[in-house]
């Protein structure tokens, strides 16, 4: 690829869910990313030959602008749609620019969906996290596959909001309709610095895949 995010070097379970992805799906199946960012799933998807619908609501991740980076380097960073031009990949991928909160349902079912670390995001705790969960479930189709990647509470104030939860407490959402095909997690950990957390920092990751029931 010739474009970068700069966040491509946090940790992820993202092989995970393509591994699971490529068992579940066809080669050109649909798979809906919540919180896009600037594209380090959805090029990847994209080139994979899925389909991505991409919602994100940062207007920065999807048109670029200035960012600071580690070192107190200030540099431009590409957005999402001008990474998918370069590459591309434009005509695979559907851009939604809104709050996934504020979504209408789609026409159709996705056959897979994935999230990584968005809904801790401050501007989601005014909703449960059960609605954020609900509402990705409903994208869905059956038979289809759900993925999610989030943080887990390190700090004191984690623990005062849902929204940093656990595989178990999460999996309790999937008790009807779904089937979780696997619940991971790290320890606490140090992520290097990167744009948007400008010091090194301790996070705690976990995943759950599940694959919703046929009717
Ligand atoms: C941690 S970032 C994603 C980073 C990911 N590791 C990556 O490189 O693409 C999470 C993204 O979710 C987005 N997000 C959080 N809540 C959202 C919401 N309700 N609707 C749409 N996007 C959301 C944020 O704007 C942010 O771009």
């Amino acid at each position: 690829m010739q474009t970068q995010s700069p966040w491509e070097h946090t940790l992820t379970f993202f092989p995970q869910f393509l591994a699971v992805l490529k068992e579940h799906t066809s080669p050109d199946a649909t798979v809906a990313v919540i919180g896009a960012s600037d594209g380090k799933f959805v090029l990847p998807l994209a080139v994979a030959g899925y389909r991505v619908i991409a919602i994100e609501r940062d207007p920065q991740a999807l048109h670029g602008g200035e960012v600071q980076l580690p070192g107190d380097v200030n540099a431009h960073a590409m957005g999402l749609l001008d990474r998918l031009k370069l590459e591309e990949l434009y005509d695979r991928v559907q851009v939604v620019e809104q709050d996934f909160l504020d979504t209408n349902p789609f026409d159709t079912l996705c056959d897979a969906i994935w999230t990584s670390c968005s809904w801790h995001y401050s501007a989601n705790h005014h909703r449960p996290l059960a609605e954020f969960v609900a509402r990705m479930q409903l994208l869905v189709r059956p038979n289809g596959l759900f993925g999610a990647e989030f943080m887990m509470p390190v700090e004191q104030r984690h623990h005062l909001t849902e929204h940093y939860t656990s595989p178990e407490r999460l999996s309790r959402h999937f008790a009807n309709a779904w089937t979780v095909l696997l619940t991971l997690r790290t320890g606490e950990f140090t992520e290097r610095a990167h744009v948007g957390r400008l010091q090194d920092h301790t996070h705690r990751m976990g995943l759950l895949l599940a694959a919703r029931t046929p009717k």
